[in-house]
């Protein structure tokens, strides 16, 4: 560990490296030692001191689902995602922080609410999901909203964080220019509107708590069961 790196209270790194990921099924975002200093500053105010069970939809690497591990341990945190080799990652990423390794495998889109292994969860405290709604089908969001509707307990919270647009329009060039490619990738994937979430959450009993602008355009929407 160098010195000045971030710690959490007990000494563990909160922001996971490289290490050994070329001897194990560990993935690394360029992304993300960038974007996780401060999505964690952010999130803590809000995330510390909160406890239960933690359910993170489309972890990707596992890099970030490891640190909010680390530095919110009153959380319970299970990762999930659909594809094998992220799991993989997810889990190896745990286990080279001494987290557990348990990865669920869990599509959005589907009645994930359904499954046992979340069911067995009990009511949620939070439900996070980073920039994941921009690169998938509109149903991801969808079913994310209507099963955090369901799932979460009074006050349980909903944050997605990412690109979104407010009142149709982007929050700069750049959002405009990647939302373009995005569709040209997949015109069923695109940047979605804080207002249309904003709306669809309420039909599923989640209020807009919070707007929170992050760098690089990038936003942080914090529902609340109401
Ligand atoms: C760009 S990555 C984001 C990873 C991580 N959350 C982060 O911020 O670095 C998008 C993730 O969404 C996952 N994903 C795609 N479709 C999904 C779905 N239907 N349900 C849940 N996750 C999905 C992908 O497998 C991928 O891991």
């Amino acid at each position: 560990m160098s010195l000045g790196e971030p710690v959490s209270s007990d000494g563990k790194r909160l922001y996971p490296h490289q290490g050994d990921a070329a001897r194990d099924a560990r993935l690394a975002s360029p992304s993300f030692q960038r974007n996780a200093p401060p999505i964690l500053a952010e999130l803590a105010p809000i995330l510390t001191g909160r406890t239960g069970p933690a359910l993170e939809i489309g972890a990707g690497t596992g890099q970030h689902a490891a640190s909010f591990a680390l530095a919110f341990p009153g959380l319970d945190w299970w990762p999930s995602d659909p594809d094998a080799g992220h799991r993989a990652s997810i889990d190896a990423w745990a286990a080279a922080h001494n987290l557990p390794p348990r990865a669920l495998d869990l599509d959005a889109a589907g009645d994930w609410l359904a499954q046992p292994e979340v069911a067995a969860l009990g009511p949620l405290s939070l439900v996070y999901s980073g920039n994941v709604i921009h690169i998938s089908p509109w149903t991801v969001a969808e079913g994310i909203l209507r099963g955090a509707g369901q799932a979460l307990a009074p006050n349980g919270l909903l944050i997605f964080y990412g690109p979104f647009t407010e009142g149709g329009r982007h929050t700069g060039d750049g959002n405009a220019a990647f939302d373009a490619d995005l569709k040209r990738r997949n015109p069923d994937w695109g940047i979605r509107d804080v207002e249309t979430l904003r709306d669809l959450g309420q039909k599923h009993g989640l209020i807009l708590d919070r707007l929170i602008a992050m760098p690089a355009n990038n936003r942080l929407l914090v529902l609340r069961r109401a």
